[in-house]
């Protein structure tokens, strides 16, 4: 089971600017709670305790503001500073000591996923103990995305923004890698742009044979929200959901209390620290 999994949640946000000049991304409101709540759900979902959040250098007091540490949702979380974004792969190398021996799941802080049998599937991802795996999400412009095609249940090729057809299956922003990522990410050469690419760690598994995959089917929703366009449009999903059943997308306190990690004297702590607000009343109604 892999029960260590990193956020990368630094980035300069350059297609965000002015907002992002600044507050980071992930600190912005998706809806009624800051981005960076809805990555950490999944890693929760994903019953993953052991958390390191990758923050830009100049920024980790933001975030502790907002999630100080780990102890009121019953988990553990680490800080660590990246001077500058050197690519995604840069969190394996960072967060070597971190890691350790075991395997890692990452996921990126900008990235929404919604769907009823998302724990499912996250449960299976976090099986690997050999290889990597992708979760992917077909869509209607894949010369936007990096994409993976898949014959039988192994990657066959991918492809960072494709101008010729490969594949309509987009490579999300969730991974779950074995040990070895440390020593491949190290291997890795800057691209032209100047930073070590997801694609080409990933290529290092695809050659090997080791990289499967998972799929957020038709009745899951995956959300980049990188643009100003997508941001409002993850915003008003969220907003038409939550307004809609009365339940709450990424609300951390509920998934800790479900995966018995907290107990009620844990909320009531989390009600005090976010005060007199519609989340806490959330919080209230879940343990009243
Ligand atoms: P990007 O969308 O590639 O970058 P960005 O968020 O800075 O946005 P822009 O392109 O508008 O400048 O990054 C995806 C996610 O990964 C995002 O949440 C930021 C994070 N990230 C890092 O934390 N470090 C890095 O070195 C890179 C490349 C990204």
């Amino acid at each position: 089971m892999i029960k260590k999994g990193i956020i990368l949640a630094g980035g300069m946000g350059t297609r965000m600017s002015p907002l992002t000049k600044a507050v980071n991304k992930q600190l912005l409101p998706i809806y009624d709670k800051p981005l960076i709540f809805y990555p950490l759900s999944i890693l929760m979902l994903a019953k993953i305790k052991d958390i390191l959040i990758i923050v830009n250098k100049g920024q980790l007091e933001q975030y502790k503001k907002i999630i100080p540490d780990g102890k009121k949702l019953g988990i553990k979380i680490n800080y660590l500073e990246q001077d500058k974004p050197r690519g995604l792969p840069d969190a394996f190398i960072l967060g070597q000591n971190f890691i350790k021996k075991d395997n890692v799941a990452m996921i990126l802080g900008d990235n929404f996923f919604y769907g009823q049998s998302l724990s499912k599937m996250l449960n299976i991802c976090t099986k690997i103990k050999n290889g990597a795996k992708v979760v992917l999400h077909k869509v209607i412009n894949p010369e936007k995305f990096g994409v993976a095609k898949v014959k039988n249940n192994k990657i066959s090729i991918i492809k960072e923004k494709p101008k010729k057809f490969v594949s309509n299956l987009a490579i999300t922003g969730l991974y779950f890698f074995d040990n070895k990522v440390i020593k491949y990410a190290k291997e890795l050469k800057p691209s032209k742009r100047n930073e070590l690419e997801i694609v080409d760690l990933l290529n290092k598994y695809r050659k090997r044979n080791k990289l499967s995959a998972e799929y957020i089917g038709r009745g899951g929703a995956w959300l980049d929200t990188g643009s100003i366009e997508d941001f409002y449009k993850t915003s008003n999903f969220v907003s038409a959901i939550e307004n809609q059943q009365g339940f709450k997308i990424a609300c951390l306190e509920e998934i800790s209390l479900n995966n018995n990690w907290i107990k009620k004297k844990q909320v009531i702590e989390s009600i005090k620290f976010y005060g007199n607000c519609e989340y806490s009343k959330y919080l209230e109604k879940i343990i009243s």
